[in-house]
């Protein structure tokens, strides 16, 4: 796909315009700290901006630095994670916290280079924090910056991810790419939203109630609570039947999350 550098231009100025008007206040924009940058992508991926500032002031306050985080108690980072949702990830942050100190000297920078050995960490995220910490050249494409991408040169809605990251990469400005993925970020979440432009995340969340991952909130919130628990009384306690408790607790295992006995179920800790 060819893109005039008018276009390119023009679609600079009108990012950078809305940005200066109406970019966002967030706390993860006053720091360069890359360990703070990717706690807050970690728990910006699947939860909105709102309920993520409270979480992220608690957890930077409580773990000022990664090595603290790689040494907390796995049941504390559940306990703070709690209400922030798909508690895989708390598991995910701790054990790349472990993984940075271990293998990369706290040095997080120099893992995210290398993110496929990092636990709950992508191309997206990895990019994310070497931009928003580094302010490299380099770019990232989340589903607002696809869902503007898609808008502004009108493609379709199947182009595959590295036509869109090529894409991106004709759009940056060089030597702006914290500025520009900020104000991206703020354009997609409050100016070209999904329900203005028609484009659909990739993938959706489903409805929260009644869902598995319901299921699986309750029953890690008992187990922060309780030291263990039997099997049936999950079943009668969240009327739940056996073979979807099954399949539940079997994906609560492969996360990492807790460990089965036969008939008793335990916080991996
Ligand atoms: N969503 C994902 N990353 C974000 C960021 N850095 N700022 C605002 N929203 C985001």
């Amino acid at each position: 796909m060819k893109l005039s550098p008018s276009h390119i231009r023009s679609f600079q100025h009108n990012v950078f315009a809305y940005y200066k008007k109406y970019g966002r206040d967030l706390p993860w924009r006053k720091t360069t700290n890359p360990y703070y940058i990717l706690l807050s992508e970690i728990m910006l991926q699947q939860t909105q901006v709102d309920r993520v500032i409270q979480y992220y002031h608690r957890w930077t306050t409580k773990w000022p630095h990664v090595v603290d985080l790689a040494r907390a108690d796995r049941r504390e980072v559940l306990q703070e994670w709690m209400g922030l949702g798909y508690n895989n990830r708390a598991i995910n942050i701790h054990k790349a916290a472990q993984k940075i100190i271990e293998s990369y000297n706290g040095d997080v920078i120099a893992a995210m280079k290398n993110y496929k050995d990092i636990p709950g960490v992508g191309p997206y995220i990895s990019h994310a924090v070497r931009i928003f910490s580094g302010n490299e050249d380099t770019v990232t494409v989340d589903t607002n910056i696809r869902r503007i991408l898609i808008h502004e040169f009108h493609l379709h809605k199947k182009i595959s991810d590295n036509e869109l990251w090529d894409i991106a990469e004709h759009c940056l400005p060089k030597g702006k790419s914290r500025d520009w993925h900020n104000a991206l970020m703020d354009y997609g979440a409050t100016l070209l939203t999904s329900r203005k432009t028609g484009i659909r995340p990739k993938t959706q969340q489903s409805p929260f109630e009644g869902s598995d991952r319901q299921i699986r909130a309750q029953i890690i919130r008992h187990l922060l609570n309780n030291v263990s628990v039997e099997f049936s009384e999950i079943c009668s306690r969240f009327s739940i039947e056996k073979n979807r408790l099954d399949k539940i607790i079997y994906s609560l295992i492969k996360d990492g999350l807790v460990f089965r006995d036969k008939e008793v179920i335990r916080l991996k800790v």
